[in-house]
């Protein structure tokens, strides 16, 4: 199995970092394209582990997809006929793939998707998807690991609470009432910027949607989907990881094809800790003056525009560095703490109840065997063997491989002694 084997970083950073398309964004667009038979160009799709699977579980559902990785081009549309079924072996290596089931109720009328069961990070049901549905028109059975959604007459508009703003039943609804009969209203939806790029790719393809960014979106649907380019906006939690590294590095690193007004949380955080952060367009510059020491904070994650979910493991690990104590509340996921074990097998003080974590900064780590206990645990032990003493070994690199693109050449780029080991 691959590692990564990353050497203390020394020295002050003085660098510039290109951000890639967002993994999170893509996956639903992805589907969405597959509403229209006609072909889609979308750019600036991350060649990725996760990109790569979802491609294969639409080719399996009926897609035609071609993937340029030298360009991150991607030409995709519905082919017709494919299975209407998402079985478990994709489902198990993609959550996401569950997103396939708004498709296929909007294009076959039926879906049969693998329940995606737990994983690592928390239970995550699927109930608030399913209810949407089912407020649609749809009948819902569930049985033998298999949930089998079937709306025989077609979906129909209807409004939906949704009891937490859920990010992917928000996707996946939308993507069932594009085309439903009559309007649909998610009320309490999320709001995250993925929200908006798959809103603005679906009205490009000819859906009428409005409110998204907001908590009510309303969809209108029509009776047919066209073709449309897009590109995909930069990933806002490669922006903010590599926010965190600047910060844990010291000196300057200038992010580019990044959007401000997607990191506000963290880079709020950041000034509060003592960094420097300049906003242009496209571009982030973080700065750390030599005379600075970092500061502890205290966070809780919540749906956007709160502090996200997925930079709580790396902040966790700029926090073992900062001076002070800094408390982070994960409110999100209920189990995502555990590259707090890894880190303390580097020397770290955290302490756990519940849902938060006590963090005594300022004690040195040491280079160890670690693992990436998930995508975003991974770039917490990044963070960690950045300046954890000697050398430090990550296994389960995998994790990390789903969602940061290219990621050992960009660190390499800015002066870290990265190896990617099989
Ligand atoms: C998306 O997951 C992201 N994944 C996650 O990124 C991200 O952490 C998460 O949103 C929160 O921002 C993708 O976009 C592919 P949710 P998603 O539905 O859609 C509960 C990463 O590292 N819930 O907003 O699965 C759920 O259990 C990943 O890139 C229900 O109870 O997140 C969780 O506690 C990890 N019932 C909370 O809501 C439901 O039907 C938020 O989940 C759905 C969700």
């Amino acid at each position: 199995m691959a590692k990564y084997v990353l050497q203390q970083y020394k020295g002050r950073l003085n660098s510039r970092v290109k951000i890639s398309g967002c993994k999170n964004a893509a996956l639903p667009i992805m589907c969405a394209a597959t509403l229209s038979t006609e072909t889609s160009t979308i750019s600036d799709i991350p060649d990725l582990i996760d990109v790569n699977i979802m491609k294969d579980i639409l080719v399996h559902l009926g897609a035609n997809i071609q993937y340029d990785k030298a360009s991150k081009t991607m030409t995709i549309g519905y082919g017709g006929n494919g299975s209407f079924e998402a079985p478990y072996d994709m489902v198990d290596k993609l959550r996401a793939s569950v997103l396939s089931m708004g498709v296929l109720l909007a294009t076959k009328g039926m879906a049969k998707v693998a329940s995606p069961g737990g994983c690592p990070i928390g239970a995550r049901p699927i109930d608030l998807h399913l209810k949407g549905f089912a407020a649609m028109g749809a009948e819902i059975q569930q049985g033998h690991g298999y949930v089998m959604a079937m709306a025989s007459r077609g979906l129909h508009g209807a409004t939906i609470y949704l009891d937490f703003p859920s990010v992917g039943a928000t996707e996946n609804i939308m993507l069932a009432a594009v085309t439903a009969r009559g309007e649909t209203i998610i009320d309490n939806a999320a709001n995250e910027p993925e929200i908006v790029d798959l809103a603005s790719f679906l009205s490009s393809m000819g859906a009428d949607i409005s409110g998204a960014g907001t908590d009510k979106i309303r969809i209108q649907g029509v009776n047919k989907l066209h073709a449309a380019d897009h590109t995909i906006m930069p990933d806002r939690i490669e922006t903010e990881s590599f926010m965190a590294i600047a910060a844990i590095l010291g000196g300057r690193l200038e992010i580019v094809n990044a959007i401000p007004e997607h990191v506000k949380p963290v880079t709020a955080k950041l000034r509060e800790m003592g960094c420097v952060v300049t906003e242009e367009e496209g571009c982030i510059v973080v700065e750390t003056p030599e005379n600075v020491n970092l500061k502890s904070v205290d966070i809780k994650t919540l749906p956007h525009p709160g502090f996200p979910t997925d930079m709580q493991a790396p902040f966790t690990s700029l926090l073992c560095k900062t001076a002070g104590t800094g408390i982070i509340t994960e409110t999100v996921f209920e189990n995502r703490f555990l590259h707090v074990q890894e880190l303390k097998r580097m020397g770290a003080n955290i302490k756990i109840d519940g849902r938060t974590a006590y963090i005594e900064g300022g004690l040195p780590l040491t280079g160890t065997k670690v693992k990436a206990m998930d995508l975003r645990a991974g770039m917490a032990m990044i963070l960690a063997g950045l300046f954890a003493d000697g050398q430090t070994e990550i296994d389960n690199i995998y994790h990390i491989e789903r969602g940061y693109e290219d990621l050992p050449e960009k660190l390499r780029s800015m002066g870290v002694e990265i190896a990617r080991i099989d």
